[in-house]
């Protein structure tokens, strides 16, 4: 039994929530931080599996080992946000699935089939990512998601040894919203993009 959302939290959420360019010197605490995960984690992914991974880039020496890879234009707003999210997916997500979904053998399902491995991790990575963007908005935090990286550089530095791959990042904090925050950009109406079949 749930309602819609009020619509301030519609816009919170989705109508008004913006692409952040730049961030007020505010913190955000590791309790948010922690907050913020334990929201995210309850997203649905196929059998659980729930193969993303993160490293919340906070100190300034963490920063550090992250601004190397950063396009140019992502390097200034990142260095300058309260927190970054490497948004990462394990590719050795199956070895959770005895933990994760107990009442199948799940894990055979993926040992030797490694495109259904990359598929599913990344299709179910991704949509954990949009959950966790999501969670911070609900919070009351803005975001700003980056793909303009070297994700090869990112997984050398942070997940070297594993398979754990860097997906996309994450600025996060309080926006500032009279700094570089873009003109709302058009979308596709409900006809371009959906049909009721
Ligand atoms: C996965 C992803 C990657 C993105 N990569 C970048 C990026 O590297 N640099 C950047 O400035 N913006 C990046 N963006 C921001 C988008 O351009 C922005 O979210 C989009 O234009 C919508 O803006 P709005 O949320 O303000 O409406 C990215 C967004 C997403 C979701």
């Amino acid at each position: 039994m749930s309602a819609p959302l009020s619509d301030a939290s519609l816009d919170q959420l989705f109508l008004t929530a913006r692409t952040f360019n730049a961030w007020q010197p505010k913190e955000v605490s590791d309790e948010q931080i922690r907050r913020l995960y334990e929201l995210a984690k309850f997203g649905p992914t196929a059998a659980n599996s729930s193969p993303m991974r993160i490293v919340f880039v906070k100190s300034q020496d963490a920063k550090q080992r992250l601004k190397p890879y950063l396009s140019e234009s992502n390097a200034e707003k990142t260095m300058q946000a309260p927190v970054t999210a490497i948004v990462a997916i394990d590719y050795a997500f199956y070895e959770h699935l005895p933990k994760l979904f107990p009442h199948a053998d799940a894990r055979s399902w993926f040992v030797g089939n490694e495109a259904l491995v990359q598929a599913s991790g990344t299709r179910n990575g991704s949509l954990q990512g949009a959950y966790l963007l999501m969670a911070a908005r609900a919070l009351g935090l803005d975001c700003g998601p980056m793909s303009g990286f070297d994700q090869a550089g990112v997984d050398a530095e942070f997940f070297a040894g594993t398979q754990i791959k860097s997906n996309f990042l994450i600025n996060i904090g309080y926006g500032d919203p009279d700094t570089n925050l873009f003109d709302r950009l058009p979308r596709l109406s409900f006809d371009e993009a959906a049909q009721i079949a």
